[in-house]
């Protein structure tokens, strides 16, 4: 770790390879196992580096990205990842975005019927997916629950019908549906239920419109244990489980549409973590532990009360007591964590920031002109940099003055 600290300075995102495939590859082994057609679209969102989408491509060579937005897709393409296997999902979407989704030729699904139209204006493609929204979803927290009367997007139950037949009417041939209902999951229960609605709709459009969907995304939503008391999802009992369900609403398995997945978290959030540096300690009402990597590092735990398990390197020495980590953020939500038992620590000890693949760097930003951190590999033994820590000069790069 003080290699690391020495060699890329802190903060820093330290992602491990193996991890990483590993995660990807017991994906892929379960899905051959269960579904006679599946497809993984990585979530770019969670983590957009095309060192790690490279990575992940030469793992699965077939693998393409769940992008949403142009920068995403241009992720992709730079990693290798062919953009026809890529599906592009927006909301509320400027038909420059859509044009531009079009034209790199990935599977555009669409948020909404008047997101179709908007299309219209600029083409139209082979094939077209609509994002349901089944009336209810489930996520780690109200804000990352993406289904349900309070969530933005999709289209509800009662209008999914109407809106293939718009694009039916329109000289669209070609189908899928997509359904993401929420992000952190590990209530095995949820995804039954969930494919369970998702299957009852398919089945109703097509007998509906006659048409035959080709693939259907359960998006992404897989959880895992950010506490050490949560429990991984199972994955071949959960896996299996589906399959009845999908297979029961598609007896003809081998004209049963491909399942797809669009996985971020589970793939990427395990495989990072953040090294940081203590930077000072304080005893006030409170105790804090300042470190170097505030809110603008690691947005979750102040958007969301997200709780990341953080350890302290090296000898752990006396516990010193109940603390808030905080970082160097003129903003008082900024806490990494609150109320933490830990150990004592001094100036310049090391702390790991613990599942922060995901969802880390991606939502990381410049507030108070603090430039992002560094991002490297480790690799077995090695490691390397794959994002140089970016200069306050960078911050200002498109400023003339
Ligand atoms: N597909 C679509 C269309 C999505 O919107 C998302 C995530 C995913 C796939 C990937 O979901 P995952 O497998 O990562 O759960 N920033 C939040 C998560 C928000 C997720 C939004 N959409 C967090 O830090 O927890």
């Amino acid at each position: 770790m003080s290699d690391l600290a020495n060699s890329y300075g802190t903060p820093s995102y330290v992602y491990d390879q193996t991890r990483l495939n590993h995660n990807l590859s017991k994906l892929n082994s379960i899905l051959k196992t269960y579904f006679e057609k599946y497809h993984i679209c990585y979530a770019v969102k969670a983590n957009s580096n095309p060192n790690l989408l490279k990575i992940m491509r030469s793992t699965l060579p077939d693998m393409g990205g769940d992008c949403s937005s142009p920068g995403e897709i241009y992720a992709a393409q730079r990693s290798g990842i062919k953009l026809r296997n890529c599906i592009y999902t927006g909301n509320y979407e400027s038909i420059s975005d859509l044009s531009s989704a079009l034209k790199q030729k990935c599977y555009i699904n669409l948020d909404d019927v008047t997101s179709f139209n908007r299309l219209l204006q600029v083409g139209l493609p082979e094939h077209i997916s609509f994002r349901l929204n089944p009336g209810f979803g489930k996520g780690t927290f109200s804000q990352i629950t993406t289904a349900g009367e309070n969530a933005k997007f999709g289209i509800p139950a009662e209008k999914i019908v109407s809106a293939y037949r718009k694009a039916q009417d329109a000289g669209v041939i070609r189908f899928g549906l997509q359904c993401m209902a929420g992000s952190g999951n590990l209530d095995e229960n949820y995804f039954i239920e969930l494919l369970t609605a998702i299957t009852h709709y398919t089945n109703q459009i097509e007998s509906e419109l006659n048409i035959q969907f080709e693939f259907i995304s359960m998006g992404g939503g897989l959880g895992i244990p950010y506490h050490d008391e949560e429990i991984s999802l199972n994955y071949d009992h959960l896996f299996s489980q589906l399959s009845q369900v999908f297979y029961k609403a598609y007896p003809e398995k081998t004209k049963a549409p491909a399942l797809w997945v669009e996985p971020g978290k589970s793939i990427i959030g395990d495989a990072g973590f953040i090294l940081a540096s203590v930077t000072g300690t304080k005893s006030s009402y409170k105790n804090f532990i300042g470190i170097d990597a505030g809110m603008e590092t690691l947005m979750r735990p102040a958007l969301y009360g997200a709780f990341h398990r953080i350890y302290k390197v090296g000898e752990h020495g006396i516990n010193a007591g109940t603390v808030d980590f905080t970082g160097p953020i003129c903003e008082n939500t900024d806490r990494i964590a609150v109320g933490r038992e830990f150990p004592d620590v001094n100036e310049g000890d090391l702390v790991a920031i613990m599942d922060t693949g995901a969802y880390g760097y991606a939502m990381s930003h410049n507030f108070n002109t603090r430039p992002r951190a560094a991002e490297v590999l480790l690799d077995g033994d090695t490691h390397r940099l794959i994002r140089r820590r970016e200069t306050v000069e960078d911050i200002f790069m498109g400023c003339d003055v």
